[in-house]
Order: structure tokens, then sequence, then C-alpha cells
């Protein structure tokens, strides 16, 4: 049996259950591919997953990172049209498995078996360090801020958590598209690299309440238009739901695709029906959102922001740093 380095836990809990060792090799069947994996990235729903906190069914042991880029090494028997050596960025759902890292073992580890359905070719500019930070949180900001948000030049966007990895792409895309961005963040040094990424207006959460700071900057949204913003990107929930119903203009989107701090909030339907907003959901993204970010890296339109880049044996302090909310964009591993 060949052998590998992975970073696992066999029970659920804190960064303390995430040990490296080795484990055996994935062996592949005639449709999938082996890639040595070059650099994985972490998501906010790695913490989550760790700790066994959602309703999904993780296999243990499980091994964490769903988003990961690296180079084939092994070639499935059926598999046509990709080679030894191509470098890759796969879509990491696995058809009737679900998600790498959430229901089925992720990418931190040396190798990977994907099926060859799933592979998607890098440009050549762009690196695996780039490319591994593109899928969840890249793709999940593109689907959000242009299909379903439809932002247009001249929106007013509040972005709640800016400095997470959905948060940075999605300030990045808003600026594209000629938004007004207002982007919300926890620290100085974080306000700052905000700042410096394109934020019109920054609002320090720990310092100031988002919702008065809001109607203090902008005007506080009135029945007959005119106020607030036009867009609140919140994936945060808990006590941060209703605060940005109130943020919002009349006839204002507010786009969630996620609850970091809890799924079952507090509601007050008056700010929907009284100033008809759309509250809008927003799941994943596709395999072609995955190949237009590519594209946007590689001819210089987006800039994965990278905080870290880490060996294996770092995933759980990089993982402890996340959920103490000391992380600017992503951390990569490079197992
Ligand atoms: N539905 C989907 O398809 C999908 C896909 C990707 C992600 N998501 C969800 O989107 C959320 C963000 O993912 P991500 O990968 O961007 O996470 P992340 O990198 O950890 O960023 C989360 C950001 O939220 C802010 N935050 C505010 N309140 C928080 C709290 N109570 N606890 C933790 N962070 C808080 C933090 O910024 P400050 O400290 O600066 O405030 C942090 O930078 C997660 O809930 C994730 O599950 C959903």
């Amino acid at each position: 049996m060949q052998m590998m380095r992975a970073a696992f836990y066999e029970e659920h809990g804190g960064t303390d259950k995430i040990r490296v060792d080795e484990i055996a090799r994935p062996e592949i069947a005639r449709d999938e591919v082996l890639i040595r994996v070059k650099a994985a990235s972490l998501n906010g729903f790695d913490p989550m997953i760790l700790e066994g906190s959602t309703d999904l069914k993780t296999p243990l042991p499980m091994i964490p990172l769903g988003d990961f880029a690296g180079e084939i090494h092994e070639v499935g028997s059926s598999v046509r049209r990709w080679n030894i050596g191509d470098r890759v960025c796969p879509f990491p759902f696995i058809a009737s498995q679900g998600m790498m890292g959430e229901t089925r073992t992720g990418a931190a580890a040396e190798y990977v078996a994907v099926p060859a359905v799933n592979l998607i070719r890098m440009p050549e500019t762009v690196t695996y360090e780039q490319a591994a930070c593109l899928p969840i949180a890249y793709g999940t900001a593109l689907r959000m801020m242009y299909d379903r948000a439809n932002v247009k030049p001249g929106d007013r966007v509040l972005i709640l958590g800016a400095t997470g990895g959905v948060g940075v792409c999605a300030l990045e895309l808003g600026k594209s598209a000629g938004c007004e961005i207002i982007a919300c963040g926890s620290s100085d040094w974080k306000l700052n690299k905000l700042k410096a990424l394109g934020a019109d207006h920054v609002i320090d959460t720990s310092k100031e309440d988002f919702e008065e700071a809001v109607h203090e900057r902008f005007g506080k949204p009135s029945f007959f238009g005119g106020g607030g913003v036009d867009v609140v990107i919140i994936y945060i929930g808990g006590d941060t739901w209703v605060k940005s119903l109130r943020c919002l203009t009349k006839n204002g989107r507010l786009l969630t695709c996620g609850a970091t701090a809890g799924f079952s909030p507090e509601e007050d339907i008056r700010y929907i029906w009284s100033f008809e907003l759309n509250v809008i959901g927003s799941n994943g993204w596709l395999p072609p959102d995955q190949v237009r970010l590519l594209d946007m890296v590689a001819d210089g339109r987006l800039t994965p922001q990278i905080h870290a880049i880490r060996p294996l044996e770092e995933t759980a302090s990089s993982l402890q740093q996340l959920i103490d909310r000391d992380v600017f964009g992503k951390i990569v591993i490079t197992p």
C-alpha cells in the first residue's frame, strides 16, 4: 500500500483534534485521476464541520479543506483528454458524495482522487496558490454578486464580514462592477486592508454599530425612497439579520449565503413589507463560474487575497486563526 501525509481528525471537536500523519494514499477508479495537491485553502465552513455543528453527515476520519489545485499524477484507464502533469483546479462538489471537506474527504493531503468530470484546467499564468483560493468562497461570491444580486454601477453595497473569503471577493467584484462599497471588519489592520482593496467606506464593527453607522452616513431609509443602501451582503446571520433589514433602502436586496453566527435569528418582517425588500438566497456556484474566475485572475481583473501560505503541519493552527477572526482573505496550505 502506498502512503501519503495528510491532516485529519477522527472525532469532532476543536482544532486539537487535528493531527498530521501518514495514511493510505487513495486508489483511483477507472474514471478518476489522482492529483498531487500543490495548494489547498481554508474556508469558513471548515471549523463548523470540524465541530460537527452542522446537519451534514461527515465521514470520519475526515481530511478537511475543499478548495485545492494541483498536478495530475495518475490517470484512470477510461479517462480521456487529461494527462499526467496537467495543472488543474477541480470543482470540489463530487456527484453523489457532496462537497469535499464536508461530506467527502478533502484536500489537506499530498494526494486526492477525483472524478475526471470534475477537472478544470488552470491557465498557465495562474499559480496553484491563487487557484486554490477560488472555488468555494470566490465561486459563491461571484454567483451572489453577479447572478443573484445582479449588482449594477452606482449600487451602494454593504458587505458584512468583508474581511473573509467570500467578503473580500464580493468587495473586488463589486468594485469591478462600479458599485459604491461599504465594507465591515472587526479591527484596524483589517480596515486598512479593506481600504487598500478599494472599499469606499469602512465600518469597524468592534467599535461601531453598523446599522447606526449606515444611518448616520447615508440617512435612515424612508418609505418614500432614499436613505440606506441598495444591497446588503450578509452571511453572518444571528443578531446582524434584523439590523441588515433596517439598513436597506426601499426595494433593497438582502443577499444571504450563510449563517456564521446563527441560522435562526430574530426576525422583523415589518421591514420586509414596509420597504418592499427582496430577501435573496444564494447557494454555491457552477463549474463555468470557476472557469470565469480563473480567467479573471489570469488577465489581472481579480487578485485572490492570500493572508498566508503555510505547510500541512500548520493546518490546525491556521484553522484556529480563522476561528479567532485573525485572518484577512484566505490561508493557503501547501501539502
Ligand atoms: N452557501 C454557500 O454556498 C456558501 C459558500 C461559501 C461560504 N458560505 C458561508 O459563508 C460564510 C463565510 O464563509 P467564508 O469562507 O468567507 O468565512 P471566513 O473567511 O471565515 O470569513 C468570515 C468573516 O465573517 C466575519 N464575522 C463576523 N461575525 C462573525 C462571527 N460571529 N464569527 C465568525 N466570523 C464573523 C469575520 O470578519 P470580521 O472579524 O472582520 O468581522 C470573518 O472574516 C460562512 O458561514 C460559510 O459557511 C456559504
